[in-house]
């Protein structure tokens, strides 16, 4: 493991007493403790120019910025993800601004705002008009589909592996206004990209308007092409909804590259911010299309998408916290992310693919597949599989899916801060149960 000599940077121990004992540290001594971890990524970034994967010194030195509890393998990205200390700084320099002098709250915290959209937007390759702050991907997926004026008998397609946070909203529209849902079946198993996208062109009618589609699909790990997706769709006159939830901080993204019209994700999954902020970008030139849905007076002088950020009171905190959460990311660069996220999926499939009797239903391809892998083995419970590497290993995966649709299996996230060791640790526990099944 990379010592780090910097001498304002905490060990996780230390940090965390520090913190527990209720000593918060002032604001300068949070934001020197950043400088240094930044500093110290600049530093193993020039040592480690193509060399840090698969393991080794580069993402030791990455994973101590962590401040998860050291003996515990979290690879499940799902809900909730760890943060990076640099993140819970930011934040707690925002609370205790609350805490000391509200009037700064609403006086000096705003000012951040435009910034961190500005580098959000920078980020995902979108214009600063394009992106939002929502507070999660739930909201974002809200606000386009109750903000778009669809007509009784209009259809929507969606995948068969949606979300209930795309499916609430998308039943709430049918049921409300009399739109037409229509299910298009992707798999599992998923086949290529060529196939995906012809199982929804074979569904579009006249009375089709959009696609709302999961970019990551929580239950099999596929990742959507949505360039080509997109391409068809627009060629159809169709307008295309990402639900991307695990998108930000699991692979390099690039708007202007999907070409989607409207994209949502949950940075506190992948990319270490606090729950409470979210991403909504909106194309430019179908802004006009979307009414806003929570909104104040002057929601129609907005410029651009910032019309579509929630209205009210915000929490700054969220926000200062996801201009941290990008810094993190941009010192360590979003290439060599997603690089790393892949390597250890595929160090993941390459093992299950081993196991005797195991299924897994997430494509090999990395150009369908990120950091999701999705797998059952059969005659065994997946609980079982949960419960066991947990009590075994303080390794943490989840249940997925559903016995009536044949998803129902286990999910294991592979995120930047896990090692192919601990990898492997997991096969060893899921070759074991598979090998003494009765
Ligand atoms: C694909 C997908 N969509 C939507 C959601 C809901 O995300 P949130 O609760 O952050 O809005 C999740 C949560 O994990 C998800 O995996």
């Amino acid at each position: 493991m990379i010592k780090n000599d910097h001498p304002s940077v905490f060990s996780r121990r230390d940090f965390v007493r520090t913190i527990l004992a209720g000593t918060a540290l002032s604001g300068a001594a949070l934001a020197e403790a950043n400088a240094g971890i930044y500093q110290s990524i600049t530093s193993i970034n020039a040592k480690f120019l193509d060399d840090e994967a698969p393991d080794g010194a580069y993402w030791e030195g990455i994973r101590a910025h962590y401040l998860f509890e050291d003996d515990l393998i979290m690879m499940n990205n799902g809900t909730v993800g760890p943060m990076p200390k640099p993140v819970f700084n930011r934040l707690m320099r925002a609370f205790r601004t609350q805490a000391e002098n509200p009037y700064d709250v609403y006086n000096f915290l705003p000012g951040f705002r435009e910034g961190v959209r500005d580098k959000l937007a920078a980020f995902i390759n979108a214009s600063p008009d394009e992106v939002a702050l929502t507070s999660n991907t739930t909201e974002g997926l809200n606000f386009v589909i109750h903000g778009l004026d669809l007509k009784a008998g209009d259809e929507i397609l969606m995948s068969n592996l949606e979300h209930p946070g795309g499916l609430g909203p998308l039943g709430l529209k049918a049921r409300r206004h009399g739109i037409v849902l229509k299910e298009v079946r992707i798999g599992p198993p998923h086949k290529d990209t060529a196939e995906i996208v012809r199982s929804f062109e074979a569904a579009i009618s006249s009375r089709t308007k959009l696609i709302v589609v999961s970019h990551t699909v929580f239950i099999t790990g596929l990742i959507t092409p949505l360039r080509e997706l997109s391409r068809m769709a627009h060629e159809k006159g169709l307008l295309v909804l990402a639900d991307s939830a695990h998108g930000l901080g699991i692979m390099s993204l690039d708007m202007k590259n999907l070409g989607i019209d409207f994209f949502c994700s949950s940075p506190y999954k992948w990319m270490g911010t606090p729950t409470g902020i979210g991403l909504l970008y909106v194309r430019k030139d179908v802004q006009d299309k979307v009414w806003p849905t929570v909104v104040s007076t002057g929601w129609d002088k907005a410029a651009g998408a910032r019309k579509f950020d929630p209205s009210g009171q915000r929490a700054e905190a969220m926000i200062l916290a996801l201009d941290e959460a990008l810094d993190f990311q941009n010192r360590i660069g979003k290439v060599r992310i997603e690089r790393r996220i892949k390597t250890l999926a595929g160090h993941l499939k390459q093992g299950l693919a081993k196991i005797p009797g195991l299924k897994i239903n997430t494509p090999s391809d990395p150009y369908l597949s990120a950091g999701l892998t999705a797998f059952a083995v059969e005659g065994l419970d997946p609980a079982r599989i949960v419960d066991y590497v947990r009590e075994k290993y303080n390794l943490v995966v989840r249940t997925i899916g559903s016995k009536e649709a044949g998803t129902l299996g286990v999910r294991v996230s592979t995120p930047i801060y896990i090692s192919t060791k601990e990898v492997d640790l997991l096969l060893e526990g899921v070759d074991r149960l598979a090998r003494n099944r009765t």
